[in-house]
């Protein structure tokens, strides 16, 4: 084991080393090096340090680098070293943290980090937590926890019943809803005929005058954060009307809840406490590696009963079982990479990192709408859509960027324009980043554009 241990170790440092430097999108040659993996598998025992080194020589390259300073790209987090560290120290663990008994410490740790995270977003202290794959999956645990509870107020079983004849449920969303919710209600079985979409303006917002009568159990499914604008939903007003019928109200907050964190969002996160559930990634702000989110449900009772397992050989007293607050049984602990994230920032460091970013940003946009470029949204955190004129020269444009490799920016619809997305969410991307990309961007759109 030291041996390959050793070996990785040099191997993590010689592609560490040039990350910033490199550029962020492979080139084509580096892609096809991916080839060689594709070996006829053969029949016997490989030396594991030889296993090590190909994949290194012919996968390293052909990796995108997006844990470097300049990964522009859907909404993408670094990763900070303490929690890389405790990535791979999870990896020597190796523990299966769905169940107490087989791991003690990352069920701890799971225990530590929701009172942190508690703190820090200024959550119900009895509020249910559970640590999954991402922000699909927490939209997913949290929607679920939505469906028992409304059934069972209606005196109606999901988990013994199922759906066939239970009381209808009906859903509204935004007009600009993500898909990973759309998703998870597909998953539980909450179809798009009974999903209502609601107008929203030019930012994205739902527009909450516009919600229907709320009369059969209803969720609705707010958004903190639309993954092109970072625009937030008026959760507060929509919870208020909520509350005069008994519908949840869930926020989608994959990136934007961690504005939370900063007093400087207040006007944007203004009533998130007010909802039933919260989804958000860790590995998108919180910079924890893949894969990472966290679903939290008011009351913890919702989100056990309808994550609920049981067999007599999982379970080892009244302790918090871990596989009871997620739709996984078995899986990695990936609590260890919150708590050392949240442990090396501190509260401080975790409001600077949110703050630097959407300062990035704003740079960003100033510096483009300077260069005579339109940026398509208000930017009021860190994402920003712009727009290099007709559909097909800010297409060029954004693949001609891409081929630059200096960044990687996506490109996107939003109402109607062809934009490119840039989303600012790494500690790394200091403003001579922002600089530096900007330039670049501006020297090959005037090129394109003077064409
Ligand atoms: C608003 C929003 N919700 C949900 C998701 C899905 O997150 P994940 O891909 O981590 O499941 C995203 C991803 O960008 C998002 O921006």
């Amino acid at each position: 084991m030291n041996e390959i241990i050793d070996t990785f170790s040099e191997l993590a440092k010689k592609y560490l080393e040039h990350i910033d430097q490199r550029r962020v999108f492979p080139l084509k040659k580096d892609l096809d090096k991916m080839k060689a993996l594709d070996v006829t598998l053969q029949k016997h025992v490989i030396d594991p340090l030889e296993v090590l080194r190909e994949l290194d020589s012919f996968g390293s390259p052909a990796t995108v680098a997006s844990t470097g300073p300049r990964y522009f790209g859907f909404v993408t987090g670094g990763v900070l070293p303490a929690a890389l560290g405790a990535n791979l120290l999870a990896g020597v663990w190796d523990q299966n943290a769905g169940i107490e008994a087989s791991s003690p410490i990352s069920s701890y740790i799971e225990k530590i980090c929701q009172k942190w995270l508690v703190d820090i977003l200024k959550f119900p202290l009895e509020i249910g937590v559970g640590f999954v794959s991402g922000a699909t999956m927490a939209n997913f645990t949290c929607l679920a926890s939505a469906r028992y509870a409304l059934l069972k107020k209606r005196g109606w079983d999901v988990q013994r019943k199922g759906l066939t004849g239970a009381p209808r449920i009906n859903v509204i969303v935004g007009e600009e809803v993500h898909v990973s919710v759309l998703k998870a209600l597909n998953m539980l079985g909450l179809g798009s005929e009974q999903v209502i979409q609601v107008p929203a303006d030019d930012q994205g917002r739902m527009i909450a005058e516009k919600i229907p009568i709320i009369t059969e159990p209803t969720i609705i499914c707010t958004q903190a954060g639309n993954v092109n604008t970072g625009s937030f939903d008026p959760i507060k007003e929509i919870c208020d009307k909520a509350r005069s019928s008994d519908a949840w109200v869930h926020v989608d907050g994959a990136f934007g809840l961690w504005a939370l964190a900063s007093s400087r969002f207040s006007s944007l996160t203004k009533g998130l406490e007010k909802a039933d559930s919260w989804g958000t990634d860790a590995h998108k702000w919180l910079n924890v590696p893949y894969d990472s989110g966290i679903a939290f449900v008011r009351h913890q009772s919702h989100l056990l009963a309808s994550m609920s397992t049981d067999a007599a050989y999982l379970v080892s007293g009244k302790k918090r079982e871990p596989h009871r607050t997620v739709p996984e049984i078995s899986r990695r602990a990936r609590g260890l990479e919150i708590w050392a994230a949240l442990r090396s920032l501190g509260k401080e460091g975790l409001v600077d990192l949110i703050e630097a970013n959407c300062d990035a940003a704003s740079l960003f946009a100033d510096t483009l709408r300077e260069a005579g470029f339109e940026v398509l949204n208000d930017v009021v955190l860190n994402q920003i859509l712009v727009s290099f004129g007709d559909s097909k020269t800010t297409k060029t444009i954004i693949q001609k960027i891409q081929e630059d490799g200096t960044c990687w920016c996506g490109g996107t619809k939003w109402q109607g324009h062809t934009a490119m997305r840039i989303s600012i969410s790494s500690w790394k991307t200091s403003l001579k980043d922002i600089e530096k990309s900007a330039e670049m961007m501006i020297r090959i759109a005037e090129e394109e554009v003077k064409k």
